[in-house]
């Protein structure tokens, strides 16, 4: 059953003139009595297929030209290189349909119903979602996707860093509590994880430098172009690290998601419209290095309210990297902006040793990360000033208490990363079930 011929080896000529048999959708179809024109769609492309009655004969020229859009198809015929739009086409001797569509409920997902929109993106298409996935933009979405999780894998495995994994169900907030998600767990309350890092820090003396790619969760109440609930994180801890050394890998690993992109996937991103040059400079260039301080300048510059010691929300870094022509990190944000785990800089405590990268053209965060506190007194300390519940953090002052030693790591936001990179308006666009809190279904 299963495929020898892709449409996409079709398109690039490897069969020319050779009879092939091809499997897949029906994309597009029109015709005549006599001639019948059908575009099938497989996962590598598209390709048109000649249909002839005299040919296939009539039994077989009813079915494939009954046939709606989006039913499945087995075609047989010979490859014709055409200077035609779509380069090839297929002279069909005989097809059949596999999988039929009710014509009482023909495929949703139609041109206008996609351009009516904003960007196709209604609540009719999230609806459709699982119908939604098989068109163009989407597939090629879910394509770039692929890679940058593998180019993520690929930059940290490269450098030997051990992937680990950490439970989801917890019983404490990483990154504040409001925005965790609370469950029933057996007559107590536990949580959906914000963040694998406090279980990662556990396993740092083991493995010294490790990296992750799971799903986290934030209770996130408003709808935004950048929040889901659910959404997959790449989470690296270093032993023996600074703020420093761990923005290097931060940068490493996001110049080279654009850099896989660029060699695996330039078609995909032209297709989408993406200027590549723009991801060869963020694949090329080194990111600046600015202080929060700095940063409430800037905003502050251009007319914006803003006051020391906010964490700066989206409108606000959206403006801030507007006019950015490449990644920033920001760093030294004050220590009352930022959750208990950071460390304070022993220079000047009010700050701590962090950093947020900010992507530019206004699409704002992509990683969170930065040293911990890693002595057993600070942490009390800030466990203490947070009024956070001693008892879900006692295994993590255990890792300062035996051996703890200087170390950091950062959170990246995967489907940040793809929004951005594909140039996409809404991170629904690159996610394909996307969660927030008025959708959990299809
Ligand atoms: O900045 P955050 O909250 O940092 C942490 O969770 C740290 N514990 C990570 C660490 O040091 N190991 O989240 C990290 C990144 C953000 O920069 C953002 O890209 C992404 O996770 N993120 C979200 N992405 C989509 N939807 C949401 N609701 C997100 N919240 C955070
Ligand atoms: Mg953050």
């Amino acid at each position: 059953m299963s495929k020898e011929y892709w449409i996409g080896d079709v398109n690039s000529g490897s069969h020319d003139d050779s009879k092939v048999e091809l499997k897949g959708w029906v994309y597009r179809a029109r015709g005549s009595n006599k001639i019948w024109f059908m575009v099938l769609r497989d996962s590598t492309g598209t390709v048109q297929c000649v249909i002839k009655r005299d040919v296939v004969g009539d039994e077989c020229f009813e079915s494939l030209s009954n046939a709606l859009i989006e039913s499945s198809v087995i075609i047989a015929g010979t490859v014709n290189p055409t200077d035609r739009e779509h380069g090839h086409e297929i002279q069909v001797s005989s097809g059949e349909v596999v999988g039929p569509v009710n014509p009482d409920r023909p495929f949703p997902i139609t041109e206008s119903a996609m351009t009516e929109s904003d960007g196709g993106e209604t609540e009719f298409l999230l609806d459709h979602r699982h119908l939604y996935l098989r068109t163009g933009r989407m597939t090629t979405m879910l394509k770039l996707r692929s890679t940058v999780f593998g180019a993520i894998h690929s930059y940290f495995r490269d450098r030997d860093f051990i992937e680990y994994q950490a439970p989801n169900f917890v019983a404490g907030a990483v990154e504040g509590g409001s925005t965790l998600f609370e469950v029933p767990y057996f007559g107590r309350k536990a949580y959906l994880t914000q963040s694998w890092q406090l279980y990662a820090e556990a396993a740092m003396p083991a493995l010294e430098r490790l990296y992750t790619m799971a799903p986290s969760f934030r209770a996130e109440k408003s709808r935004t172009r950048r929040h889901l609930t659910e959404f997959w994180h790449a989470e690296m801890e270093i032993a023996w690290a600074s703020n420093s050394e761990v923005m290097e890998h931060g940068e490493g690993v996001v110049r080279h998601i654009a850099r896989k992109l660029l060699d695996e996937r330039s078609e995909e991103l032209t297709s989408l419209e993406r200027d590549l040059d723009l991801v060869a400079r963020y694949a090329d260039s080194q990111y600046p290095r600015i202080r929060y301080d700095e940063a409430i300048e800037i905003l502050q510059g251009k007319g914006v309210e803003v006051e020391w010691g906010q964490d700066l929300d989206y409108s606000k870094e959206k403006i801030l990297t507007a006019d950015f022509e490449v990644p920033h990190f920001l760093t030294h944000y004050p220590r009352v902006a930022k959750p208990f785990y950071h460390r304070p800089d022993p220079d000047d405590p009010k700050y701590v040793l962090c950093h947020d990268l900010l992507a530019p053209e206004g699409y704002g965060e992509i990683i969170g990360g930065g040293e911990r506190t890693w002595s057993e007194k600070e942490i009390l300390e800030r466990i203490e000033e947070e009024k956070a519940p001693m008892e879900a953090y006692e295994f993590y002052v255990d890792v300062r208490r035996y051996g703890g030693v200087p170390h950091g790591g950062f959170g990246l936001g995967v489907d940040r990363v793809c929004t951005w990179l594909a140039g996409a308006e809404h991170i629904r666009e690159a996610i394909p079930f996307p969660r927030d809190s008025r959708r959990v279904t299809p």
